[in-house]
């Protein structure tokens, strides 16, 4: 178990509210969405994107196969997957605001809201799917995992992102291995990657593999 430390105190204002409980961070994402990219990533050096696409693109080889991008905010993975030769990726947030900015950008086939800390409609109907800078602080928390890896048919890749100062100051990866086994999705590998680099948060990239079977009561 890792013990780096994390103080919010000295973190940018433009995270610490997403960053600390309370307050409706659907209408907090809402206000963000036109400087989102602006701030995070020519401010603050987020590269995170970049990172979890590139291992996606190492780990699932179909660019025609239908993939999910859960909270893809203002489409910056999207993009990232459609210069690497994915041609049928969906978008899906609980941010009204980012998806416009992201159907704008055109790099979703479809495009639609959910909040992760409900279950999926549309269970079982992409063949991988990627998530990336949705696990943190606050909600929606490690046990929702299940929640977006059910948007895939068993026995696929999910390549799922998490802040790695949340990481370690939550020990998720302790809770994530108890959610696998509770659910019976593999965790294959879990890489330390680049995240917010000027804010010095680095991530974590977690390949996994959904169950061979879903539990009906999911
Ligand atoms: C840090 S941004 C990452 C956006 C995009 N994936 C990227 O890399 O630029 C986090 C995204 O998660 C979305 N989000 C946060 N909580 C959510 C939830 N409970 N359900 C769905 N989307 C959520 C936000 O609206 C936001 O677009």
């Amino acid at each position: 178990m890792t013990t780096e430390k994390f103080s919010k105190r000295n973190l940018d204002p433009r995270l610490s509210s997403l960053y600390t409980s309370g307050g409706d961070k659907q209408k907090t994402y809402d206000r963000w969405a036109k400087n989102y990219e602006a701030d995070l990533v020519n401010d603050m050096d987020y590269v995170a994107h970049i990172d979890v696409a590139q291992i996606f693109n190492q780990v699932f080889k179909d660019k025609n196969a239908r993939i999910l991008d859960v909270a893809c905010g203002t489409g910056l993975v999207g993009a990232e997957l459609g210069k690497l030769g994915f041609t049928q990726v969906d978008g899906t947030d609980f941010s009204s605001e980012m998806l416009k900015i992201s159907v704008d950008r055109g790099v979703y086939q479809d495009v639609y809201q959910h909040d992760f800390t409900q279950p999926l409609d549309r269970k079982g109907q992409y063949d991988a799917l990627i998530c990336v800078g949705l696990f943190a602080f606050h909600e929606p928390k490690i046990t929702d995992i299940i929640h977006v890896i059910q948007a895939v048919r068993p026995q696929s890749y999910c390549v799922i992102s998490v802040n790695g100062a949340a990481w370690c100051e939550l020990e998720l990866e302790t809770a994530v291995r108890s959610e696998a086994v509770k659910h019976g999705f593999c965790i294959e590998k879990i890489h330390k990657s680049r995240y917010i680099k000027r804010e010095g948060i680095n991530g974590r990239i977690m390949v996994i593999r959904s169950p061979e079977k879903f539990r009906i009561d999911e």
